[in-house]
């Protein structure tokens, strides 16, 4: 059993990045993926329990609130979270305090991947993608000396009330947006789509993606293809992808990273 677990939720890598830079800085890690129920829920053997995710709709991405009520912490774990946003925080961090009862919290601000609704260029200050990188390692420095210290928290992260409603009408909308998806003739039938949809919502037929109901937004699909031949409704035509430049779709489809 590893020292230290960190539960990360990523939908383009930004989060899983960031995730395995903390966890090189801390030693002896499991990187556990909640983009499906998390392999491992028994974590009451480690010192140290992290969460790093991004805020989806104003709240937690996919069904990572459940997953993480799954969790098992032994009562004297240190338990820390940073969430990646855009432009707002939403809900997410109270509601993982709300569940594990965090002694550490931070934010950091990332460009935007929920690209059919914003550019990504949209980042809180604006700033270059180079710099929104050098920004995630910094605040991974950051973060990662405080939890080596077992440093705490001075406040609870905010409650955010309005958020929690966005995050219930915002998870109800994917079923219905994946109508829209459309993949064009650039499509080589490679399959990258299908092993990374975290719900194993994309089947592949006659080589082409064919898209079921059961989405829940996180547009891995769209950001990993290697043609950019996926997209969301015609907007997405005309907007730059932005997966993280470190992370390729097969780390994404891990169940465990561990990093000594
Ligand atoms: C479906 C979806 C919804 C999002 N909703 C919000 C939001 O409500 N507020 C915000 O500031 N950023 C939002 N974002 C932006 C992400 O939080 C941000 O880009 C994050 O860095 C993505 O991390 P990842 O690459 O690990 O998935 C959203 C992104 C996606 C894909």
């Amino acid at each position: 059993m590893s020292e230290n677990i960190i539960y990360c939720y990523s939908g383009s890598g930004h989060c899983l990045n960031m995730a395995k830079s903390i966890a090189s800085r801390l030693g002896d890690t499991d990187i556990v993926l909640m983009r499906a129920f998390p392999e491992k829920t028994d974590a009451r053997e480690a010192k140290r329990v992290g969460f790093v995710f991004p805020c989806y709709g104003g709240g937690l991405p996919g069904h990572v609130e459940e997953y993480v009520r799954a969790i098992q912490i032994a009562p004297g774990a240190y338990k820390f979270a940073v969430e990646q946003f855009a432009g707002y925080m939403g809900c997410g961090l109270h509601k993982i305090d709300e569940i594990v009862g965090l002694d550490y919290w931070n934010l950091i601000s990332n460009h935007s991947t929920c690209i059919w609704l914003m550019p990504h260029g949209l980042c809180f200050p604006p700033t270059s993608k180079e710099e929104a990188q050098a920004r995630i390692d910094r605040k991974a420095m950051e973060v990662a000396a405080a939890v080596k210290a077992f440093e705490r928290s001075a406040k609870k992260p905010p409650e955010k009330k309005l958020f929690a409603v966005e995050d219930r009408f915002f998870s109800q909308l994917h079923p219905k947006r994946t109508k829209k998806f459309t993949v064009s003739d650039a499509c080589i039938g490679c399959g990258t789509c299908a092993r990374i949809c975290p719900r194993g919502n994309i089947t592949l037929q006659d080589k082409k993606p064919r898209f079921g109901t059961d989405c829940i937004g996180c547009l891995s699909c769209l950001q990993f293809c290697p043609k950019e031949a996926i997209n969301m409704g015609k907007v997405t035509e005309k907007r730059e992808r932005f997966p993280n430049p470190h992370v390729k779709a097969l780390d994404l489809t891990q169940k465990i990273i561990h990093i000594e």
